[in-house]
Formats: C-alpha cells, sequence, structure tokens
C-alpha cells in the first residue's frame, strides 16, 4: 500500500461530501442494509482499480455495481430482461444482486471493465439504506462496491469495524450505524437457461421463486468452493477462502443441549482443544444480555464459557459477523455455532457458518 491517506469520518447527514469524493474519482466507505461497501464511480476505470488495492482483492474478483432506482438501471441497460425486472420490482430496494449481460447497456456511459474483472457479465443492485440512497442519488453514476472488508475478513456490519479495516486506505467513512440484515445481498445469476443462486441472503431462495415461478431456482453449495459447473463460469468471489475466525468454528443442529457443561466440554474435545479451551457458543436461545448493543456476548465467570444469547434467524444475521470478530478478540479457542433452521435469511446464516467451520460439526449425543 501506498502511504496512508487521512481519512474522513462522516455523518449520516454528511452525504454530499461523500458524492463529491466519488465524483472526484475518491474512495468513500459507505453503510447499506447488508454490509458497509467501499464505493468507487463504477464508470472510472482508474477510481475502481483503486478499490482493488485498497481492499487487497485479486482483480478478477469482479465488483457489485450500486444504482439509486429501477429508472436508471434501466436508462442504462435496455431491454432489462423481464426475470430482472420482475425481482427488482419485487425486491428493490432491498438485499438483492442480479446478473445480466453487460452488452445490454444502451447508454454511452459504460460501467467500467476494472469493476466487473474483464468479464460480460454484470452484478446489480439497488439497496435500501437511506445514506446509500441518499449518496447515489446525489452522485447520479452508479457506484462499484465490495464489501468494505480487507479480504480474508468478515464484512464489516458496524462503523467500527468499517474504520477497523479501511482507516488510512481510502478517502471517507460514513457512519451508518448497524447495519440492518448483517450478511451480504442474494446474488442471483439470470445469464444462463436456469436461474442460479450464487450466494445466499436475506432475500430466500422461496421469495426469488413466488415471483420468478417454482422449480426455476437453483442454489449455489454451502461448499461453493468446490461447485464446478461445465456450462458456465462459477462466481469467482467462490474460489477464495471465505471469512475463517482464528477459533476453530464447529457447528451443530439446533437440537437442545441438555447440560451446558457437558456441551462445552464436547465441543472442546471435538476441536481437539483438550478440558481448558476458552469455547464461544452462539445458542438459538437460552439466557443470555438483554441487549446486545454494547458488546455482543457476555461471559459467564463459573465455567469461563462465552455465552450468546440470539433469539430470531434475523438477529443471527445481523450479529454474526461482529460476535465472530469479538471471539477472536477476546481470544477464544473454539466456537460452537447452534444453525438456525433452513428457511429465509436462516438459510444464509448456515451457509456462512458452514464455511466458516470447513464442515465441523458436533453431534447431539
Ligand atoms: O451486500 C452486498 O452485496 C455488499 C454490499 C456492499 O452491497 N457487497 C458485496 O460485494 O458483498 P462483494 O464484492 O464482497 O461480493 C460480491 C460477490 C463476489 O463473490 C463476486 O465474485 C460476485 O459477487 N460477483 C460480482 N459480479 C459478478 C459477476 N458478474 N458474475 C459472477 N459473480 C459476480
Ligand atoms: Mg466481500
Amino acid at each position: 500500500m501506498n502511504s496512508p491517506l487521512r481519512t474522513l469520518h462522516l455523518t449520516s447527514d454528511q452525504t454530499e461530501i461523500a458524492a463529491d469524493i466519488l465524483r472526484r474519482g475518491g474512495l468513500v466507505v459507505f453503510p447499506t442494509e447488508t454490509v458497509y461497501g467501499l464505493g468507487a464511480n463504477a464508470l472510472d476505470g482508474a477510481a475502481c482499480r483503486s478499490v482493488f488495492r485498497a481492499k487487497g482483492r485479486p482483480v478478477d474478483n469482479p465488483l457489485i455495481v450500486h444504482f439509486y432506482d429501477l429508472d436508471s438501471v434501466c436508462a442504462m441497460f435496455s431491454p432489462l430482461p423481464e426475470s430482472a425486472r420482475r425481482l427488482f420490482d419485487a425486491f428493490s430496494p432491498g438485499p438483492l444482486s442480479v446478473i445480466i449481460s453487460k452488452s445490454l447497456v444502451a447508454s454511452d456511459h459504460r460501467i467500467a471493465d476494472d469493476a466487473t474483472a474483464g468479464l460480460n457479465t454484470v452484478a446489480l443492485r439497488i439497496p435500501r439504506h437511506p445514506v446509500a440512497r441518499r449518496i447515489l442519488h446525489a452522485t447520479g453514476f452508479p457506484v462499484a462496491a465490495p464489501s468494505a472488508n480487507l479480504s480474508g475478513r468478515p464484512s464489516p456490519t458496524t462503523f467500527v469495524m468499517a474504520c477497523a479495516d479501511m482507516d488510512g486506505r481510502v478517502d471517507a467513512i460514513v457512519d451508518g450505524g448497524s447495519c440492518d440484515v448483517g450478511l451480504e445481498s442474494t446474488v442471483v445469476d439470470l445469464t444462463g437457461p436456469t436461474v442460479r443462486i450464487l450466494r445466499s441472503g436475506a432475500i430466500s431462495r422461496e421469495m426469488l421463486e413466488n415471483v420468478l415461478g417454482v422449480d426455476t431456482v437453483t442454489a449455489a453449495d454451502s461448499n461453493g468452493a468446490h461447485v464446478t459447473d461445465n456450462e458456465r463460469p462459477i462466481s469467482p468471489g467462490m474460489k477464495y477462502t471465505h471469512y475463517k475466525p482464528r477459533a476453530t468454528v464447529i457447528v451443530s443442529e439446533a437440537s437442545g443441549f441438555r447440560d451446558e457443561g457437558d456441551f462445552v466440554r464436547r465441543a472442546a474435545h471435538s476441536a481437539g482443544k483438550g478440558g481448558r479451551a476458552a469455547v464461544g457458543t452462539i445458542r438459538l436461545s437460552g439466557n443470555g444480555p438483554e441487549s446486545l448493543h454494547d458488546r455482543p456476548g457476555s461471559i459467564s465467570e463459573e465455567n469461563g464459557v462465552v455465552a450468546v444469547f440470539q433469539g430470531t434467524a434475523e438477529e443471527y444475521a445481523r450479529n454474526l459477523y461482529r460476535l465472530l470478530v469479538w471471539f477472536d478478540e477476546i481470544a477464544v479457542d473454539v466456537i460452537v455455532a447452534e444453525l438456525p433452521p433452513a428457511a429465509g435469511v436462516g438459510m444464509a446464516v448456515r451457509d456462512r457458518l458452514l464455511r466458516a467451520s470447513g464442515g465441523i460439526r458436533l453431534e447431539p449425543n
């Protein structure tokens, strides 16, 4: 990296300043409803190249291009495929990215090849976070933005996490509080004979099928890194390692481990860490702090266990990356995460946990 930049911290009502920096080819980290994004003018090749440098991202991994609304998408891509229009009608603004052919560009303004890593397809997204919307409205051009983490780290879901990774690497970071969804958008590929989910997110397979018709949607495997397809290239991002905390992650189906002590001992044993390991647990129910605002979990002094209460799958999704980072900060050896039921955003939580665990499971008695 070159000498560090002096990074401005902007409040959520300083979006005009953010838009101005983007207009001049600069980099701005901004909140979306999924995770914080690291944005650049999608029409400006040099600006897009600097996104890859700031993140340490491999240059063959394309960026998602963010638009203010469906009209601004249609102004650039014409005709917009019917399936893309239907999905955006149903789910935009919101946590969905759709991949279409880049050759449908209607206007003189072209998405930079650097944004799409030279592919002939492009991922489009219309985010719903009010700060993202104000920035996109003010710029008038689309903004290419990957998640604002350094490569190999979890996507930031709070301003503090975004600053930890991006201070000194970008021109500005806009504070938009905690992200509502907490996991990256659902990525749907519309360029082939079947509609494929390349990355699961808050817009679930059932929701997509309700709009597009049943049985039209196929989902990528959770071990997506190993998915191969003779017809079409898979999402380039799938071949890169996903975030793994320093601790060993073990997943278990949510199925009532009756005895907490036994659960923790067996977890430490499964991870090969012996009896004295510090174990962090993510449970779907149980006793825990009433509020997750100050810190994501609670430390129970009796048995040295970190116990975290999570209510719904939505709350689990919202707090997952923050929790994993916190577990690393307090130097937990083993993380045991109960998997939420495989429905709705629970699918996306399961997907991220299965990737982080490399498939290690704890079976109930
Ligand atoms: O929620 C989100 O989508 C966030 C916020 C900032 O919008 N962005 C995000 O971007 O997660 P990123 O770059 O971290 O993940 C984008 C994923 C990568 O796996 C990439 O390979 C895939 O989408 N992707 C982007 N364009 C693609 C294309 N044309 N074909 C296939 N996959 C594509
Ligand atoms: Mg990412």
